[in-house]
């Protein structure tokens, strides 16, 4: 005999193949909590409503804890001959509590209980990213903090551009990554919306309380229209979306710990328990962990655009092709939670070279700027200065030192606005305090920013 809950219409059961190539339980296991939830407050809301006797829902609700710590002991067979989760769960209510276990489907659907599981399901994982994006960020500030005045080159097209503080540099992730937090806190929201009532697609003809149901769930919203409840995902692609970005955000600062680490640059060192060795060279220390999360973001980018083509063609309403959105959405999740959880930790094992920073800022002939920007304050216009300066560069580099190390007669000879005062100019930390306004590179500013976000992240 057929296992099917469905099974009465059909004349023959389906494949091995077909089962194996429709059922969803080898995945979709990972929803049983919040399916439980689910169905828990929705048989109270029927009986609430008169739909479901007092018995009933007690029988109900001893069954549904039997299986919540079935399934946390692991003692749970999970069958693919059931097909998904749900109906896992519903023929093991059933076969504890006969007939109540049947009547929990009144009013309901897997449409809608699916869309319903997956957004409970997303929202407390959301949560759980955010409080993990703060810790990236906490862990950023303290070194942040820490290298408030430690000089690096700062460099547009990867060539030394001008001096900016190591701190600062940091801080600009803090920002990238404070905007990624406020992107999931706004996907959350949208997710926060109940789909229960609508059932297959049309809603039910029983005297559901969808409002009451919401507020047990803690749903912020009910879907306000039922072919839309069961049927879209763009909360899912929003999210895959907002995970993309963050990956990307840590992508780019992994390929700069891995330029970093690399001893053509030798800015820092990454704690020994985030690299591996080679099996033939033996002096490799290889940066496989932000290798591995810049590989990874490449993964994630990957599940929005199968997301987002997963819901192009679909006709309204439910189609099985959503059961497809289960994947994607799991394994952005795992990938994204474990590489906020490593990174927090391998930000911590950072160790910085100050000198070695410092000397990449001297060779690069970064305080040009600073140079130029000195004579337009003594008179010169911009264009004139920069053509000046640019001279100076020219015959410093045919010299084969910095400008710092220029004597004051020879940068004289490049305009006779330049005095002594210059020196302090041509430093990398003059450069630096100089720059002391609102989002500039100075030391003071730097202070000002960890301050200011620890502010912020107390308060969230
Ligand atoms: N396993 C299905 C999914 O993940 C549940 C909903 C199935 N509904 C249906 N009518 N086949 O989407």
């Amino acid at each position: 005999t057929n296992n099917k809950t469905w099974s009465g219409r059909f004349n023959e059961p389906v494949s091995e193949l077909v089962k194996q190539y429709t059922g969803s339980i080898g995945f979709d296991q990972r929803l049983a909590r919040w399916d439980i939830q689910g169905s828990l407050v929705h048989a109270q809301m029927l009986h609430e409503a008169g739909v479901l006797s007092a018995q009933d829902l007690a029988d109900i609700q001893r069954g549904m804890a039997e299986i919540q710590a079935e399934i946390d002991s692991g003692s749970l067979q999970w069958s693919l001959d059931l097909e998904d989760v749900h109906m896992n769960i519903e023929r093991r209510l059933t076969d504890k509590i006969g007939d109540a276990g049947k009547r929990l489907h009144t009013g309901r659907s897997r449409n809608d209980q699916v869309a319903t599981d997956i957004r409970l399901w997303l929202r407390d994982e959301i949560a759980v990213i955010r409080t993990l994006i703060q810790d990236v960020q906490a862990a950023l500030l303290d070194l942040a903090e820490a290298n408030a005045a430690t000089v690096m080159p700062g460099f547009t097209h990867l060539q030394v551009a001008q001096p900016v503080s190591f701190g600062h540099h940091l801080l600009a992730y803090v920002e990238m990554l404070g905007r990624d937090s406020e992107r999931m806190a706004d996907c959350r929201r949208r997710t926060n919306r109940m789909p229960l009532g609508a059932a297959a697609l049309a809603g039910t003809t029983f005297p559901i309380r969808r409002e009451r149901t919401a507020e047990l769930l803690g749903f912020e919203q009910i879907c306000q229209n039922s072919l839309d409840a069961v049927s879209d995902r763009d909360f899912a692609v929003e999210f895959t979306a907002a995970a993309s970005l963050i990956m990307v955000h840590l992508s780019r600062l992994s390929e700069e710990l891995i330029l970093w680490m690399s001893p053509r640059f030798g800015f820092i060192d990454i704690a020994d328990r985030f690299c591996t060795g080679s099996s033939i060279m033996p002096q490799k220390k290889n940066p496989d962990v932000p290798e591995l999360v810049r590989g990874k973001s490449g993964r994630v980018i990957g599940h929005l655009t199968g997301l987002i083509m997963l819901m192009k063609s679909q006709p309204l309403a439910y189609n099985k092709d959503n059961q497809e959105d289960k994947e994607p959405l799991f394994d952005t999740v795992d990938t994204l939670i474990d590489t906020l959880r490593i990174y927090a930790d391998m930000m911590r094992g950072i160790t910085v070279k100050p000198e070695a920073m410092r000397a990449a800022v001297l060779q690069g002939f970064a305080t040009a700027t600073d140079l130029a920007d000195y004579l337009v304050k003594k008179g010169l216009p911009f264009r004139d200065s920069h053509e000046a300066v640019a001279q100076a560069v020219r015959h410093a580099e045919q010299a084969g030192c910095g400008l710092e190390d220029l004597p004051l007669d020879v940068l004289q000879g490049f305009s006779a606005l330049i005095d002594n005062d210059v020196y302090q100019v041509l430093t990398p930390e003059g450069s630096l305090n100089a720059r002391n306004h609102l989002g500039g590179t100075a030391p003071e500013q730097v202070k000002f920013q960890v301050a200011r976000w620890r502010g912020l992240l107390e308060k969230q």
